[in-house]
């Protein structure tokens, strides 16, 4: 209905009428403003896990769940990951649009003078213990930053956000490849002045003493790729926690750990390396992927079909379609021959056709074929996680600034249905039965 020229929705509750105005977007679905609801009604919103809330208006990315349709600032992400640089989507992202030529190699430029870390910085993988999980040691790495770089914290001045960011984009494949050389029991290696962002990390993380780091092309073209397939994925778990952090004004190193922590979790971010386990585990124990996927139908096992569904995609991920080309590409550029490629084709053959994941829309997300290609960089399935958070950064900036500058910004504070016990009065610990 339409009130004052504006489209409205007319809500009732308990014979009480509010109009409710409609945040318009330029894609996708619209908002209803929620705004008038608990002061004038007495109620609240309930969207456990938020499946219909939006919390924000983003200019950023956009994503059709249906169509399978993933685009950085309005660029499909096909185009971007077949002509883009990570470095370019970063500032993409973070700016709003590409950058002109000078404007790369100068933001180029910037990253590679900031990619060094201290010796002090470099003393905090030495007491972080070999086994830590890598997600455990870039939380921390991250957090420490802000010790570090007490000059790039205050989350209201530009200048000390863009070095934050440039800091952050800078050191993180440094850290990254000294969490996972630190593992190795390996010496800490430099960046070089001269090597490409994508260069330096790998050399940094895989190069042996005495020996020259050498790969074809296709390794650091597909490295770069799948960072680009990451970078941005709007309003999902980690993403809203580094939003919702940064919403209380903690500076950018605080937020963006918090999105690390939320990345570890096996539904998120630690999907990829949960996608290898299994894949491992039909391999080694001979299952038939038929019998393993009534084992994941059959639920009482508690059994998910790891790298499959999505909050958002309820086709095909774009994402996923393009690593799946390339898995193939990298693993025969590389020389590599990994059965876990062959079984992976074969569980998707399967679950697309069986009826139980017809019915839910469930699909392969970026996560099935990423591993793979890990795996044959040569990277253990621990370090997954890890390389997504490299590739998530520029998201987390971009949407952190954006939620910052945002004029209409609050504090972060859902409200709640409480469900719990009424009133009841203290009993001495003597007296309790
Ligand atoms: N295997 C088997 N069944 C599944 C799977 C799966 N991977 N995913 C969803 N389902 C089933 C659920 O059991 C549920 O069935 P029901 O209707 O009979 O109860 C139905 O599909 C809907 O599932 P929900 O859990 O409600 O879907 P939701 O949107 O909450 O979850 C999620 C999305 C977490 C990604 C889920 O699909 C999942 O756990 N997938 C496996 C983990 C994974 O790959 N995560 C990576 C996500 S992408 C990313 O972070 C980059």
């Amino acid at each position: 209905m339409t009130a004052g020229g504006d489209q409205v929705i007319r809500l009732d509750v308990d014979g009480k009428t509010i109009d409710l105005r409609i945040q318009r977007g330029t894609a996708g679905a619209d908002g209803i403003m929620l705004g008038p609801l608990l002061a004038e009604t007495g109620m609240v919103a309930f969207d456990p896990g938020l499946l219909n809330t939006a919390s924000c208006t983003s200019d950023v990315t956009f994503i059709d769940g249906d169509q399978g349709i993933l685009r950085y600032r309005g660029y499909p992400i096909e185009q971007l990951a077949e002509h883009s640089t990570f470095l370019e989507v970063a500032l993409l992202l973070i700016r709003g649009e590409l950058p002109a030529q000078s404007e790369l190699e100068a933001f180029e430029t910037r990253i590679d003078k900031h990619m060094y870390l201290s010796d002090d910085f470099r003393q905090i993988f030495s007491v972080m213990p070999r086994r830590a999980h890598p997600m455990a040691t870039l939380g921390a790495a991250i957090n420490m930053m802000a010790g570090f770089y007490p000059e790039s914290l205050d989350p209201l001045d530009p200048a000390a956000v863009r070095l934050a960011t440039a800091l952050m984009l800078a050191k993180m494949p440094t850290i990254i490849s000294y969490i996972y050389r630190r593992a190795q029991g390996n010496a800490l290696l430099y960046p070089q002045p001269g090597q490409s962002y994508i260069e330096n990390f790998a050399r940094m993380t895989f190069q042996l003493p005495g020996e020259r780091f050498e790969v074809p092309p296709e390794f650091y073209r597909a490295l770069d790729t799948l960072l680009i397939l990451h970078a941005d994925h709007e309003q999902n778990c980690s993403t809203s926690s580094v939003r919702m952090i940064g919403s209380a004004r903690a500076n950018l190193y605080m937020s963006v750990s918090g999105g690390v922590s939320a990345l570890s979790g096996p539904l998120h971010g630690g999907a990829n390396e949960a996608v290898l386990d299994m894949l491992s585990y039909i391999r080694d124990s001979g299952i038939d992927p038929r019998d393993f996927m009534k084992q994941v139908k059959d639920k009482k096992a508690g059994i998910r079909l790891m790298g499959f569904g999505h909050r958002v995609y309820k086709s095909y991920d774009p994402r996923a379609a393009i690593v799946k080309q390339q898995a193939q590409a990298v693993l025969e550029a590389l020389g590599v021959r990994d059965e876990l490629l062959d079984i992976a084709q074969e569980v998707e053959q399967v679950a697309l056709s069986d009826d139980y994941f017809i019915e839910r829309r469930l699909y392969p997300n970026v996560d099935f074929y990423t591993g793979i290609i890990y795996r044959a960089m040569g990277f253990p399935a621990s370090m997954f996680t890890p390389l997504f958070a490299l590739g998530r950064l520029p998201g987390w900036i971009a949407q952190w600034r954006e939620m910052i500058n945002d004029p209409a910004g609050k504090i972060g504070r859902p409200r709640q249905v409480y469900t719990g016990l009424e009133q009841r009065d203290y009993v001495p610990a003597s007296q309790r039965p």
